[in-house]
C-alpha cells in the first residue's frame, strides 16, 4: 500500500488517481484544511494530521505501508514571509514526524514534493538540478530544509527518496473528475479562468517591466497529469533499486503571463479583460526548468505538452466546478 499524504489536494489527488489506475492500493492521509474530501475517489481515506505522531503510528500499525508520497504542505509564498513559523512547523517539523514513523516501521521509500522555489532567483536558464539553491522566501526554505534532511537520512538510515521539484503545476484531470481548487486562489491560470467565467472582472498582470520579450514574467507550466506520470516512474525507479535522486519536473518551455491570457482567450472564446498592475514582490522574471534528467533516468515523457492542452483541461474543470458551486 502507498500512503498518499496530502492526497486530497490538487496535485496529490491526481497522483492518487493514477496510482489506483495502475493497480496500487492507496490510503490518503489528509487533514482537509486545504484538501477536498470529494477529491479522494480512489483508495482509502484517513482524516488525520501530521502534527499528531501517535495518529501516524496508528496508520502504520493498521496498514502495510510500503512507500510514502508526501504532498501535504502549505504553499502560499506571501503568507510564508508574514508567518514563517507556520511554514517551518507544517512543512518541516511535521515532515520529520512522518519520517520518524517510517524509520520505526522500517519503511524505506519516500517521494517528496519539492519546488522550483528552492532555486530562488536563477542565474542560469533552463535550470538544472545542480543549479545553486538560494530560496528567497520561507516557503522555498522550508522545502529546501526537507531536501537536506532527506539526503542525511539516505546516508545514515538508507532512506530511498525521490525529490521532485515542480515548476508551475497546471491543468486538470483529462477525465474531468478532479482539478485545481485552492481557497484562496492565487495562481494565474485559475484566476484567468475566473475572469473568463465572469467570477472576477479582470485579470491583473503582475509586472509589465520585466526583462523578457513581452515584459511579463515567464514560467514553465507543466500538466498535473504529466506530474502524476513522473511520480509513478520515480516510485518504480526506487522499487527497482534506483538510488535516491532529485528531479526537476517542467517542460523546459517558457510561457509569459500575456501568452497565458491570450491562449485562455482563444480556448474559452471569452473576452478576458487584463489590467496592467505592479510587480508582485518576490516573483523571479523567468523560471524554466530542464527536465532532461527525468527524461533520461525515469524515461519520463510529458504527454500534455503545450499550453493549449493545459488550458483546455483546466477550462473543462473550471466550468464543471462553477456549475457545482452555482
Ligand atoms: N500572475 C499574474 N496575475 C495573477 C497571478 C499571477 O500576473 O493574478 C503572474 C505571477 O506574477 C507569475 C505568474 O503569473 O509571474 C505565475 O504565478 P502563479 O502564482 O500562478 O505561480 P508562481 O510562479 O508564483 O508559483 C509557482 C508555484 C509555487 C512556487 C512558485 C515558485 O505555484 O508553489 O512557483 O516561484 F513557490
Amino acid at each position: 500500500m502507498i500512503l498518499v499524504v496530502g492526497g486530497a489536494g490538487y496535485i496529490g489527488s491526481h497522483i492518487n488517481k493514477l496510482l489506483n489506475k495502475k493497480g496500487y492500493k492507496t490510503a490518503v492521509f489528509d487533514n482537509l484544511i486545504y484538501g477536498h474530501r470529494e477529491f479522494v475517489k480512489w483508495g482509502d481515506f484517513i482524516l488525520g494530521d501530521l502534527a499528531d505522531i501517535e495518529q501516524i503510528r496508528l496508520v502504520f500499525k493498521k496498514n502495510p505501508i510500503k512507500a510514502v508520497m508526501h504532498f501535504a504542505a502549505l504553499a502560499y509564498v506571501g503568507e510564508s514571509v508574514e508567518d514563517p513559523q507556520k511554514y517551518y512547523i507544517n512543512n518541516v517539523a511535521n515532515t520529520l514526524n512522518i519520517l520518524r514513523v517510517m524509520r520505526e516501521f522500517n519503511v524505506k521509500f519516500f517521494i517528496f514534493s519539492s519546488t522550483c522555489a528552492t532555486y530562488g532567483n536563477p542565474i542560469e536558464t533552463p535550470i538544472v538540478e545542480n543549479h545553486p539553491q538560494n530560496p528567497i522566501n520561507p516557503y522555498g526554505q522550508s522545502k529546501l530544509m526537507v531536501e537536506k534532511i532527506l539526503s542525511d537520512y539516505n546516508n545514515a538510515y538508507g532512506l530511498k527518496y525521490a525529490t521532485l521539484r515542480y515548476f508551475n503545476a497546471a491543468g486538470a484531470d483529462p477525465d474531468n473528475e478532479i482539478g485545481e481548487w485552492h481557497e484562496p486562489e492565487t495562481h494565474l491560470i485559475p484566476l484567468v479562468l475566473d475572469a473568463a467565467i465572469g467570477k472576477r472582472e479582470d485579470i491583473k498582470i503582475f509586472g509589465t517591466d520585466y526583462d523578457t520579450p513581452d515584459s511579463t514574467c515567464i514560467r514553465d507550466y507543466i500538466h498535473v497529469t504529466d506530474l502524476a506520470d513522473a511520480h509513478i516512474l520515480a516510485l518504480e525507479y526506487l522499487f527497482n533499486g534506483g538510488k535516491s535522486e532529485v528531479f526537476n519536473l517542467g517542460n523546459g518551455n517558457g510561457v509569459s503571463v500575456i501568452e497565458v491570457i491570450e491562449t485562455a482567450r482563444r480556448v474559452t472564446g471569452k473576452n478576458i479583460k487584463s489590467v496592467e498592475s505592479p510587480r508582485r514582490p518576490g516573483d523571479p522574471a523567468v523560471l524554466v526548468g530542464s527536465a532532461r534528467k527525468a527524461t533520461e533516468i525515469l524515461n519520463w515523457q510529458p504527454r500534455y505538452f503545450g499550453l493549449n492542452n493545459i488550458i483546455e483541461t483546466a477550462w473543462s474543470w473550471h466550468q464543471k466546478q462553477q456549475n457545482i458551486q452555482d
